[in-house]
C-alpha cells in the first residue's frame, strides 16, 4: 500500500483529514451494526443534547508501524473500557467494548495510507468520541447518540519535540473532588481552556493543577498525568480521584517495575515536596513522555536537577522501553499490541 505524500518528520499535533471514519448510531435502546463513511461531516438538530449541555465523551490512541512493518495500536482494550466509564459517568449508553475495539481497528485499516512511517517520529492518533445527538431542552440525558472514530496522522503534542517544559501551578482548577476529573468529558477540557490560553500567554507550556479541595497536593495538566522521580531513582506519581487513569502512566508503572526494576510509588504528592524530586515528566497518549525542566509557583523557580537541555535519566529510560515496546523493538507484555496488519 502507497502511503500519502506527507512531510510526516515535520508534523504537528493537529487535525488533517483522512479518508475513512467509523460512525455508528444509538436509536429507540439500541446501537446500528455502524460502518466506515467518508463523510467528515456530523449533521444534527440544533438543539442536540451535545450542543445544549455538552453530553459528549471521547477516547484518544494511537497507531504506530513497528520495525518489521506491521501497524499495531497500544492497549486499546483499556481505552475501550475508560469509554464506558465516561460514558457511565454522564448517563450515556455504553459502546460495547468489543465493538469499540473492532470499531478502532476498521477505521486504522481504512486509514493505513495515512499510518506515518517507521522511524518518521509520527503516529496516527486515533479519536473515538460519542455524543447526545437528539434534541434536549429541560435538563436530561439523551436519547439518542452517535458514536465515532476518526484518525489524524500526528507529530510531537508539544513544540520543541523532547525539550522540557516550563509549567505554572495553576490558581484554576481543572476538576472537583466527586466531579468528573476522572472520565474523559469535553466538559473537562472546557474547563481547562481559559487556564491553559491564560498559560501559554505568560509564556507557560502547561498548567499543573492542584486538588481543588486543599490545593495542596499534584493533580495532573490539562492533558497529562504527572511522573516524578526522586534522587534515589523512584518513580513517583499522584494518586487521586480526580484525574484521569492514564493508560501511558498504568503502562510506565509495569515497566518501571518489571522493564527497569525501579520502585514506583503511586501516592498523594504534595506540592511542597517537588523541589525535592531530580525528574518530572507528563505522561499520556498526546505528551508520549514529556520531560519538565521547570515549574513556577506564584513567581518561586523550581528548577529540575535534570535541566532545560534533555530529559533526565530515568525519564529517558522510561521513554525508551516504553516507545521500544509501542514500536516492536522491545517486547511486549502479553496483550498490550493489538495488531492491525
Ligand atoms: N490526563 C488527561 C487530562 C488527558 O487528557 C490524558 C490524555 O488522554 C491523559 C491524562 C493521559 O491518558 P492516556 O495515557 O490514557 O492517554
Ligand atoms: C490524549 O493524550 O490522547 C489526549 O486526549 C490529550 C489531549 C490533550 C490531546
Amino acid at each position: 500500500m502507497e502511503k500519502k505524500n506527507i512531510d510526516w518528520e515535520n508534523l504537528g499535533f493537529g487535525y488533517i483529514k483522512t479518508d475513512y471514519r467509523y460512525v455508528s448510531d444509538y436509536k429507540n435502546g439500541a446501537w446500528d451494526e455502524g460502518g466506515l463513511t467518508e463523510d467528515d461531516n456530523v449533521v444534527i438538530n440544533e438543539c442536540a443534547g451535545v450542543l445544549q449541555y455538552a453530553q459528549t465523551v471521547f477516547e484518544g490512541l494511537k497507531a504506530y508501524t513497528t520495525e518489521d512493518g506491521r501497524i499495531v495500536t497500544f492497549r486499546p482494550d483499556l481505552n475501550a473500557e475508560r469509554m464506558v466509564q465516561s460514558a457511565e459517568r454522564l448517563e450515556m449508553p455504553v459502546f460495547p467494548a468489543d465493538r469499540f475495539v473492532d470499531a478502532v481497528t476498521q477505521t486504522v485499516k481504512a486509514n493505513a495510507a495515512y499510518v506515518p512511517p517507521y522511524g518518521s517520529g509520527a503516529t496516527l492518533y486515533i479519536r473515538p468520541y460519542m455524543f447526545g445527538s437528539n434534541p434536549v431542552i429541560g435538563v436530561k440525558p439523551a436519547d439518542e447518540y452517535q458514536f465515532r472514530v476518526f484518525t489524524t496522522p500526528v507529530g510531537p503534542y508539544f513544540k520543541g519535540g523532547v525539550k522540557p517544559l516550563t509549567i505554572r501551578v495553576s490558581d484554576f482548577d481543572r476538576a472537583a473532588p466527586h466531579g468528573t476529573g476522572h472520565i474523559k468529558a469535553g466538559l473537562n477540557y472546557a474547563m481547562s481552556l481559559h487556564a491553559i490560553v491564560d498559560a501559554h500567554k505568560n509564556g507557560y507550556d502547561e498548567n499543573m493543577y492542584l486538588d481543588a479541595a486543599t490545593r495542596k497536593k499534584v493533580e495532573e495538566t490539562g492533558g497529562a498525568n504527572f511522573l516524578f522521580v526522586t534522587k534515589d531513582n523512584t518513580v513517583v506519581t499522584p494518586k487521586s480521584n480526580s484525574i484521569l487513569p492514564s493508560i501511558t502512566r498504568r503502562s510506565l508503572i509495569h515497566v518501571a517495575e518489571a522493564y527497569l526494576g525501579l520502585k514506583v510509588e503511586e501516592r498523594e504528592v504534595y506540592l511542597d515536596e517537588v523541589e525535592e524530586f531530580a525528574e518530572c515528566g507528563l505522561c499520556g497518549t498526546a505528551a508520549v513522555i514529556s520531560p519538565v525542566g521547570k515549574i513556577v509557583d506564584h513567581g518561586k523557580e523550581i528548577f529540575l536537577p535534570s535541566g532545560m537541555n534533555e530529559m533526565g535519566p530515568v525519564t529517558k529510560k522510561l521513554y525508551d522501553t516504553l516507545t521500544g515496546i509501542q514500536m516492536g523493538r522491545i517486547e511486549a507484555p502479553e496483550g498490550w499490541i493489538h495488531v492491525i496488519e
